[in-house]
């Protein structure tokens, strides 16, 4: 029997992506469609008929694939250089105890969002929407960690969150590209943050762990405390900007630098043969250069980048890289060989490349489009909640029945 499916869409810098999940049982079946990306740079749609264009070719090849239907509305991922992220706190208090129920989660929440939007003028207000919230805990009375506090009893109701906003203006550019192509938007996901649901396996529990994502656009990082985002950042890197650099240092063509990236490219100089030669071609001539020098090149790049990540997070709490205690590493530039070694050592904490939450699918560059699709799933957990940007319904109140019930009741008087 078929569940529910799913378009996602990811406009990404070097490929378009569509996918489409279908529910089997308890598990997704992924059928998923690539076209080169163009007319769009560092996530931003620059050239929205060539986007368009791109994307239509990727919807294309999946509708002839797929066996059903496709939705008539997409989900999209979010390039991080169009968000900002805060940890916010807020509280409401009761006249007297009662039992917390959905509408008073979205009042805190409401409160949540309204204060962190007074609190940064009218600039982010104005230009910024809010497209998660997820709570890190709540806290009634003088009870902390709550996942869910729907059904506990309490005077004061304290929620800890971490809130995204993504440009107005980006989101409203991709609302009209998938009108043009008769699609919805249902919703835009972080694309960090659908990567830290894509690499989920039933047992994780990221705790001073970072979830580093790094594309051909973009680099984005997400530190979890708890199994929760604390902290969000972009920088405006990825492998053509290591493209670029090959370009102008070596003086080639642009496929040239791609085959030399593609051939020799490696993170980590120190494990390159220094006698090797290779050679380069530069129209009619071709030049013989150290092959290590290819690897240096990439090395200083990527050397900056990891040390502008650790700047940002030891500015923002020494904690972050004092308690790291490992790296997930994504995106399509964690394929680069050696990066994992570079990224060991300039971080001093254990680097792995992640399999994916669902294991027939073993490409890294798709993380975040099939992570979309376990972030969708996960809005309908009861036991925590994930995101509550929309506002929650009556529903969440039904939760796991008499027992359940009775439990909160005796977790609440013990
Ligand atoms: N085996 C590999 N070794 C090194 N680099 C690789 C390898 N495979 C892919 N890449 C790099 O990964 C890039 C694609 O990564 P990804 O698909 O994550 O980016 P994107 O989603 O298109 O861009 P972004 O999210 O940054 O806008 C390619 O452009 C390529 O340079
Ligand atoms: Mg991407």
């Amino acid at each position: 029997m078929l569940g529910q499916k799913f378009l996602t869409l990811d406009l990404g810098t070097s490929s378009i992506r569509a996918a489409l999940s279908v529910q089997k049982g308890d598990r997704f079946h992924f059928t998923i469609k690539t076209a080169p990306s163009r007319g769009i740079r560092n996530g931003n749609i620059i050239n929205l008929a060539s986007a368009k264009e791109s994307l239509n070719s990727a919807l294309n090849n999946l509708k002839l694939e797929s066996s059903v239907a496709l939705p008539n509305e997409a989900y999209v991922l979010i390039p991080g250089g169009c968000t900002l992220g805060y940890q916010v706190e807020a509280s409401i208090e009761f006249p007297g105890i009662k039992t917390i129920s959905h509408n008073d989660v979205n009042v805190v929440k409401n409160k949540a969002k309204d204060e962190l939007l007074r609190i940064k003028g009218q600039t982010v207000k104005s230009y910024y929407e809010v497209i998660h919230v997820v709570p890190q805990e709540f806290i009634v009375d003088t009870v902390d960690g709550i996942q869910n506090p729907i059904g506990r009893s309490g005077k004061r109701l304290t929620m800890r969150a971490f809130i995204v906003l993504a440009s107005r203006s980006h989101v409203k550019t991709i609302a009209d590209l998938l009108k043009e192509l008769n699609l919805k938007l249902k919703g835009v996901v972080l694309q960090s943050l659908a990567s830290s649901f894509g690499i989920r396996q039933p047992n994780s529990y990221f705790n001073n762990n970072l979830l580093l994502y790094m594309g051909a656009g973009n680099t984005e990082f997400i530190y979890f405390r708890e199994d929760k985002p604390v902290l969000s950042r972009h920088l405006p890197f990825g492998s053509e900007d290591i493209l670029e650099f090959l370009i102008k240092k070596l003086k080639v063509s642009r496929t040239e630098a791609e085959r030399l990236y593609n051939e020799y490219g490696s993170a980590y100089a120190f494990n390159v043969n220094k006698e090797e030669v290779v050679h380069v071609n530069y129209g009619s001539r071709t030049i013989k250069i150290p092959k290590i020098l290819v690897s240096a090149l990439i090395h200083q790049k990527l050397k900056e980048t990891f040390k502008d990540i650790k700047s940002i997070l030891s500015e923002e709490d020494r904690d972050y890289l004092e308690n790291l205690s490992g790296i997930y590493l994504t995106g399509g530039l964690s394929k680069l060989r050696d990066i994992t070694v570079l990224a060991e050592k300039i971080f001093k904490a254990p680097v792995v490349i992640p399999s994916l939450s669902h294991p027939e699918i073993t490409d890294v560059a798709l993380s975040p489009i099939v992570g979309v699709t376990d972030y969708i799933v996960s809005l309908s957990d009861r036991k925590k909640l994930s995101d509550i940007r929309e506002d929650l319904t009556k529903s969440y109140e039904k939760s796991g029945g008499f027992f359940a019930s009775l439990w909160r009741f005796i977790t609440d008087i013990i």
